[in-house]
This record gives C-alpha cells, structure tokens and sequence, in this order.
C-alpha cells in the first residue's frame, strides 16, 4: 500500500469549497496541522467564522473525510474544526485599541427600531460561539446597556484605562455606568464627540474578535465621531419593515456608504407577530420591506426578528434572551442565525476581499 504524502491530502482538499467564501480551503489557508502515521491522517480546518452552525461545520467535516479518505494509502481520516477570526484591519497600524479585530456598529436611521436590542443579543450570540467580544453604548443621550444588563456598578481605572465591565461573557462600556442613575445629560456636541472617543481610546478593551457598537438614532455627532474614527469593518443596519422606517434605512445607508464605511447588511426587526394560541402571523408593521430594500441597494439581508413580547420583557429584566437557556425560542433562532449571517459577512471582507482602506482622517477624528 502507497503511503499518502501531504502534497495529496492537500490536493485532495483543494477540491473543497468553503461555503460561505466561494474559495476553497486550501486557497484559503485554512487547513492546519496535516499528520500522516500509519493510514491514519488527521489535520484541523481553521474557519474564519466561528458562528457557523453545527450542521454547516459537519458538512464541511464529511466533505473532508470523504475526499481524504478516497486517497489510496487512507484507511482513517480524523479532522477537527476550530475558527480565528481575521482582523479587518494591520493592528501596527492602529494606535487604540489595537487588539480589536472588528469594529461593528449597529445602525438606523430612525430611532425605536430596536437597535440596542439588536446590538445586545447579537453580541451575546456571537459570544456563545466561543468569540471574543465586547459590547460599546454609543448612545449619550440615551443609553440601554445598562438596563439590558442589569449593571448598576461603575467601570474601575487602571493605569489611566477604564475597565470595561463584565456580564454575560461579554465586555461592556456605557455612559449610564458612569453617570449617576436618572442624571440627564445635556452634553453639546463637542462633549458627546469626546465621550464618544474617550469608549474608543480610554478603555481597556484588549484582544476582541468583535466590538458592536449600539449607535444612537440619526445621524448626529456620535456617529460622525465613529464613522470617522474607527476603521470600521462595517455596519449592520435595522429597521422595522414599514415604508418610513424603510426611508431611514436608506438614508442611514447612505450615511456609511458617503463615509465609505461598508454595510455588512439589513436586519428587519419587528417582522411580524405570531399568536403564541393559534400560531397565526400578523404583519403588524407590514413584512418583507427590509429584505427588498437590502435587494435594491445591492446589500446582505442579514435575517429577520419577529415581534415577541418575551424579547421586551427580557431586555427589560436584564436578562437578553440569547443570554437566557430556551435555546429553542424562536427569538434564540433568529438572533443565532443574524450572528452567523453577520460573522460570514466579516469573513468575506477580511478574508476574501481583503481589509477595507482605512478612513481619512478628518477634523480632530483620532488618527488611526
Ligand atoms: N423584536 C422585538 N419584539 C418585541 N419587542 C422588541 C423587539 N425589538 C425591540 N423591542 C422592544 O422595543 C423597544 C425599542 O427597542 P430598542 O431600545 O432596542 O430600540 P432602539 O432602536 O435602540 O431605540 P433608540 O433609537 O431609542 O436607541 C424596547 O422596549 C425593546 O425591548
Ligand atoms: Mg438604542
């Protein structure tokens, strides 16, 4: 019996695509470790997108096995899978928060369309898979993490940085955990632009897979300070379903777009009511709306969450309910599916498309 050399398993899974990049995995340099003992051939496949489900994983596994297994001198092939996510931009490059790979901001052009709740269960979702993460409250005037997390404390100071807290494996940061609670901010534009940098540059972040940054409603000095401070990966835009929700999404896209920051894609939220009795779908806010306009402007539609009484309620006791164990929960599904749908647009970025050019500096942004 020939023996099996690394040049052949190699050409073997040169013949397997990823499924979500369109290359394969050779190309792609994500097969890892190749040992050969005996007949026996184990190596490791590298994803760049830890959010796959379980079954895409197994897929990309069998797919593996078989076409290794068909080699002559193969009597046992043995894969593990595991994931790195690639950073979207050369952290020498970057003078803050150089351990952030992906800086994600959650947008809209309207407010109320549910983007903190969106920034929250995303974060949390991408954190179960065993990602980094960290959740940013860009939200001055009106920040949510607080009661979405139930985090009354206050961020420490170490060496000059601020501590982020943590809750639900996550690491977070909002302007409530520094204000006392119930103080109003009455902040000009200027302030919210150095509170807005002080999360970017005073925080001690360190080595995230993902940052989601929950953008305020509009398109005011916070997100101008972003979009033109942070080398952005991209932005995940909601909007509910009806017309003039729909107006703002476009107009909120036309935002990043202007900057040059990409779109990872569209989130319809609030996409229909379903009796928990008689299992009947109300569109209450019209439906569908978001995944046509993602067609028009030729971006990602990233999935869509119903209305679910259940997602207020545990926002609102501080409990996300990706954070919960009703694994089952409709509401669970569709968050796990926008995470995986938002982590292989990332992927495809950095690891197809390479990293997007870095943002021009403009008027007192921080360089990066
Ligand atoms: N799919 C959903 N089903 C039920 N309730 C929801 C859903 N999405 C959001 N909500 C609720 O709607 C309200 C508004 O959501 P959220 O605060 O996330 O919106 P927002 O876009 O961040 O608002 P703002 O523009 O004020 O920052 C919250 O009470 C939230 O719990
Ligand atoms: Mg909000």
């Amino acid at each position: 019996m020939a023996n099996v050399t690394e040049e052949q398993v190699k050409a073997a899974l040169a013949t397997v695509k990823e499924p979500t990049l369109g290359r394969d995995l050779v190309a792609l340099d994500m097969i890892k470790d190749i040992k050969m003992c005996s007949g026996l051939v184990t190596f490791t496949v590298e994803l760049a997108n830890p959010a796959y489900r379980l079954d895409r994983k197994n897929l990309i596994k069998d797919e593996c096995v078989k076409v290794v297994g068909a080699l002559d001198g193969v009597e046992s092939v043995k894969v593990s899978i595991t994931s790195k996510v690639q950073s979207a931009h050369d952290p020498s490059q970057k003078k803050f928060a150089p351990d952030v790979k992906n800086f994600i901001v959650v947008a809209s052009g309207k407010g109320g369309v549910g983007k903190s709740t969106v920034s929250m269960n995303l974060a949390v979702a991408l954190s179960r898979t065993g990602a980094k993460v960290g959740l940013m409250d860009a939200d001055i005037y009106g920040p949510s993490v607080p009661l979405m997390t139930g985090v009354s404390g206050k961020p420490t100071l170490k060496d000059d940085k601020m501590q982020p807290i943590h809750k639900f494996g996550l690491k977070l940061m909002s302007i409530g955990f520094v204000l006392e609670p119930g103080q109003a901010v009455v902040w000009r534009g200027p302030m919210v632009h150095g509170a807005v940098q002080q999360f970017l540059t005073q925080v001690e972040w360190g080595e995230l897979d993902y940052l989601i940054i929950d953008m305020p409603p509009g398109t005011g000095d916070a997100q101008l300070t972003i979009v033109q401070s942070v080398p952005l990966t991209g932005a995940v835009i909601v909007s509910t379903p009806q017309a003039i929700a729909l107006l703002d999404a476009h107009k909120a896209v036309k935002m990043f777009s202007d900057t040059k920051a990409p779109i990872l894609g569209i989130v319809e939220n609030m996409s229909y009511y379903e009796c928990k009795k008689c299992g009947e779908r109300e569109n209450i806010f019209d439906t569908g709306g978001a995944r046509q306009a993602a067609d028009e402007l030729g971006v990602p539609f990233l999935g869509e969450i119903p209305i679910y009484p259940d997602i207020r309620i545990a926002t609102d006791a501080g409990q996300p309910i990706m954070a919960g164990d009703d694994t089952e929960h409709p509401a669970f599904q569709a968050f796990t599916t926008i995470a995986e749908n938002v982590a292989t647009e990332v992927a495809k970025r950095n690891v197809v498309k390479g990293p997007p050019k870095i943002l021009p500096v403009v008027g007192g942004a921080i360089e990066v």
